[in-house]
């Protein structure tokens, strides 16, 4: 059995628009062009910020398939429970500051919750499941995606879930369904396994080849975010390959 941290069910567990820059390498300047995709975006707050920071953000989840007090209900429960998970297995973390990230979590569900409240039913946050996805093809400039794919394969193959239905399959559907939906860019993260000792998830050769095969030019950027979760923060940045005519 993998050591490492280990989670029984998909965390509704979001991170905040300050972790978001760092995590993908990008800034607000480069959001400002172009409209994003963060997919799936859970109870992050980084949709609500970067809207409010005049970036034209949309998120989807299957959560948002609740409605708004049920939905800060849910999330709230799921994110004390995780937090039991996580809490029990420290030992497996390598945060720098885990209060700072806790912290984080509880600032970003607030944040969500409240502009969820606020745009729910409207183009903002999309009732949507991978790996496949209600949206137009080139429907965005960029699509995010953290923390769903990758995280949730099976231990054994470099995730941190105890299920086994985001397989290597699931994941090659899902991106080429984020290809799709792209006209553009793909930033992907984590790109490490959260096994012990630390190596690259089993999946990110696969992804790279993929991505490529789907006409993407490709880069690994290492990434100075402290997940506390995974010991490689590189992000995969694909870019789609514009052909002269
Ligand atoms: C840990 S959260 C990640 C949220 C955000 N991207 C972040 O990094 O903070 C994982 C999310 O995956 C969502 N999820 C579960 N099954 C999914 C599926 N088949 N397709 C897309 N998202 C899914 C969950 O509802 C949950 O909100």
């Amino acid at each position: 059995m993998p050591t490492g941290l280990h989670l029984p069910y998909v965390a509704f567990f979001g991170r905040t628009l300050a972790e978001y820059l760092d995590m993908f390498c990008i800034s607000l300047d480069q959001l400002r062009e172009g409209s994003t995709l963060d997919c799936p975006s859970g109870p992050d707050s980084f949709v609500a910020e970067a809207c409010a920071a005049g970036c034209d953000a949309v998120g989807c989840d299957p959560m948002y398939a609740y409605p708004p007090d049920e939905l800060r209900t849910r999330g709230l429960a799921n994110l004390d429970e995780s937090f039991v998970h996580i809490d029990a297995q420290r030992a497996a973390l390598t945060f720098r500051d885990y209060p700072a990230f806790k912290q984080a979590k509880y600032d970003a569900i607030a944040r969500f919750s409240d502009d969820y409240a606020l745009h729910y039913g409207r183009r903002r946050y999309v009732a949507a499941s991978l790996p496949k996805l209600a949206f137009a093809d080139a429907s965005f400039h960029r699509v995010l995606a953290a923390n769903f794919l990758f995280t949730y394969a099976h231990q054994d193959f470099g995730g941190l879930y105890e299920g086994r239905e985001f397989d290597l399959a699931f994941h090659l559907q899902s991106i080429d369904e984020l290809a799709r939906v792209t006209r553009s860019e793909i930033r992907l993260s984590p790109m490490g396994s959260f096994a012990s000792p630390p190596r690259p998830h089993d999946y990110r050769d696969a992804t790279i080849a993929r991505l490529q095969q789907l006409g993407f030019r490709t880069e690994l950027v290492a990434s100075n975010f402290d997940s506390g979760l995974a010991a490689f923060n590189d992000v995969l940045v694909a870019r789609r390959i514009v052909r002269a005519h």
